[in-house]
């Protein structure tokens, strides 16, 4: 028995020394730990010996299986280790290499000048709020003073969804109704709502079916005309230059008394007259007004308290105007180039 013990642990550790690489030490380490191994085996036919052998040989097979088992866990150590240095050794980066270059993203036109009046807008105190692009005929009309059958209607071409009631919005005006509903008629309001409005217009270089404005509303004690003026005086200084001079022309809209047409000076000939103003030296940019009493009335302000004053901006207009583009189908094509042209142009002004 001794002697199979010795043969076996110089075997084992023979073997064991040889091991090459990972696969083989365990191999190792299931032929001769295992439950079908040697020393098992002779662990088995322990119980055949008398009680003193039985002793002296059980420390003999407990000190051989616990020799094996710490080479072979030395060794599978050793070789793990030397996987993962492998493994780095081979995943190594060279950071010396010139990377791929992602080509970097230019915000959208009209988003950006968006973002610009929001800016400007919310500088002043102007709360930015949302509404629904599908509307009802009472806020694109009725509550803002233009009741059904009313002749300002047919200048709105407008998509309806549900006949005379449900409409894809022609003008972000509803949002004045809405918001100043949901105010209560005991507060005054400062809000701009950027959105998406729909007409039924064929599409050509200035017009489209879709397009975004920008709707104002101020409504306060004692607002007027001047209050509206300064309003804009800052906007287009602060889009167009400093030099830039707002005057107001009278105009129409049934949601307003005065209303007024907004025209700023031409940036382009600085008022001289060229081809972007007609020779005129002005260049029309918003409707306004002050919010007719009905409108004020129809939604819970009380016009012998309140006054407030509304604006609407196209904000395509503004963009193709501020950036020199010629064609509003710009905004909706999906040409990078476009974009990236863009930054060109807006990194030159800066
Ligand atoms: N909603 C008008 C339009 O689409 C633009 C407008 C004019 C808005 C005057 C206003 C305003 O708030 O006061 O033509």
């Amino acid at each position: 028995m001794k002697e199979k013990v010795n043969a076996l642990k110089e075997e084992a550790l023979e073997s064991i020394l040889k091991s090459t690489n990972l696969k083989e030490i365990n191999d190792l380490k299931v032929m001769y730990l295992g439950k079908k191994g040697p020393i098992s085996e002779l662990t088995n036919h322990l119980k055949e010996l008398a009680q003193e052998e039985k002793k002296e040989f059980g420390k003999v097979l407990n000190e051989l299986k616990n020799e094996i088992t710490s080479k072979i866990e030395e060794k599978i150590k050793y070789y793990e280790e030397q996987e993962i240095k492998e493994k780095l050794e081979s995943e190594k980066i060279d950071i010396t290499l010139p990377g791929v270059k992602i080509p970097m993203g230019s915000p959208n036109i009209l988003e950006h000048i968006i973002e610009e009046i929001e800016a400007i807008c919310m500088s002043m105190g102007y709360d930015v709020v949302d509404g629904p692009e599908i509307e009802e005929d009472k806020y694109n009309f009725e509550l803002l003073n233009i009741p059904k059958g009313h002749p300002a209607r047919d200048a709105q071409d407008t998509f309806y969804i549900q006949e005379e009631e449900i409409l894809l919005r022609s003008q972000t005006s509803p949002v004045q109704a809405r918001t100043m509903l949901a105010a209560g008629g005991d507060k005054p309001i400062r809000m701009i709502c950027p959105g998406k409005t729909y007409r039924r217009d064929d599409d050509d270089a200035t017009h489209s079916h879709q397009f975004m404005q920008i709707e104002g509303l101020l409504v306060d004690k004692n607002i007027s005309l001047s209050d509206l003026k300064g309003t804009m005086d800052v906007i287009f200084k602060k889009l167009f230059g400093p030099t830039c001079e707002v005057r107001f022309r009278p105009s129409y809209y049934q949601f307003t008394e005065p209303s007024v047409e907004t025209d700023i000076s031409c940036f382009a000939c600085k008022g001289k007259g060229c081809s972007l103003c007609k020779n005129t030296g002005w260049i029309t940019v918003s409707g306004a007004g002050i919010v007719h009493p009905n409108v004020l009335r129809n939604c819970g302000y009380d016009p012998n308290v309140w006054s407030g004053f509304a604006f609407g901006f196209g904000a395509e207009r503004l963009a193709m105007l501020k950036y020199g583009i010629n064609d509003i189908r710009t905004f909706y094509q999906t040409d990078l180039r476009e974009t990236k042209d863009f930054d060109r142009k807006e990194k030159n002004n800066d």
